[in-house]
């Protein structure tokens, strides 16, 4: 069990989206929270909303956390300010949503640095002091893209794949080196947070779009309750034994439940880097 009350949970991108919901629910569970992200102002309206609605103090530091130096110089004030970190959770990301052609290497460039090698510095930042405390949860939100591509992630895709291979080696590791430190993957279809507005889903029943609530409920007792990994809805569990089958009926399969087709529409949110 980890308890989230009086508890130190750092949570990259905490400024909107599932990240925002857990800066407030570990707020209202007692804990104190720290938020790293690249909106400054949005980070900052979070934690004063969080700082409303529980006991613990809220810091919100501006980071682009794909930054090496920049989450080296924002750890040393973090644990200046706050001390050591009890719960990284890594969940700062961002899509392009563009076919391979249309990408700009620059957008390439950024997701691997947000979506895959943000998880490295962070993690190097606030592992060592779980490790010594033996003790702390490091939570690693990746997602259903990490189990099987589709058109228009190219770059998306293959930077949460390199996630969930992340979390899987640090959670074989901590088993042998420090195995109070416990760990977590997240792999949800689409949320409706607007990060993938315009996807749409065929089959809304086996596949709907998740609830950014629901989502950060589920991630919330995971934690509690040392949960190694998080697939939502059930169907992405499949996925596995999905790609057990030759790679055509993958594919037909892919086709019949409408992944390759889910991201056509895809808008996303309007930022000046998008
Ligand atoms: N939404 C989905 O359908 C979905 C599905 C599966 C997995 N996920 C994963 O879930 C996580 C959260 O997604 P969400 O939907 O809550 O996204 P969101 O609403 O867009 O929130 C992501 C937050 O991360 C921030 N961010 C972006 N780049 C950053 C950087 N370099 N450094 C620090 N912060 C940065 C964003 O700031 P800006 O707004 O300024 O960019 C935003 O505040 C992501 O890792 C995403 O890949 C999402």
């Amino acid at each position: 069990m980890t308890t989230i009350n009086n508890k130190h949970v750092l949570i990259t991108g905490g400024a909107s989206g599932i990240g925002r919901l857990l800066v407030l629910r570990c707020a209202e569970m007692g804990a104190a929270v720290t938020i790293l992200d690249v909106d400054e102002a949005g980070a900052r309206a979070a934690a004063a909303e969080a700082a409303d609605r529980g006991p613990g103090p809220v810091r919100a530091f501006a980071c682009d956390v794909g930054d090496r130096e920049q989450v080296a110089a924002r750890a040393a004030e973090v644990l200046a300010a706050q001390g050591p970190v009890d719960i990284l959770v890594n969940n700062a990301g961002v899509v392009s949503g563009k076919p391979l052609l249309e990408l700009s290497d620059e957008h390439i460039e950024r997701t691997f640095r947000v979506n895959t090698l943000a998880l490295y510095w962070t993690t190097k930042a606030f592992l060592p002091a779980m490790v010594a405390r033996g003790s702390g949860h490091i939570v690693t939100v990746a997602s259903a893209a990490g189990l099987i591509g589709s058109p228009r992630e190219t770059d998306y895709a293959a930077s949460k794949f390199a996630a969930v291979g992340f979390n899987e080696a640090l959670r074989m590791e901590l088993k042998r080196s420090a195995p109070g430190v416990k760990t977590t993957v997240v792999r949800p279809f689409y949320v409706d947070t607007g990060m993938f507005a315009g996807v749409k889903t065929r089959f809304p029943l086996l596949l709907p779009i998740l609830k950014e609530g629901a989502v950060t409920e589920r991630i919330l007792r995971a934690i509690q309750h040392d949960t190694p990994q998080i697939d939502m809805p059930w169907m992405v569990r499949t996925l596995p034994l999905m790609r057990m089958l030759p790679v055509w009926a993958l594919d037909g399969l892919a086709d019949f439940f409408g992944i390759t087709v889910a991201m056509d529409e895809f808008t996303g949110r309007e930022t000046p880097a998008s």
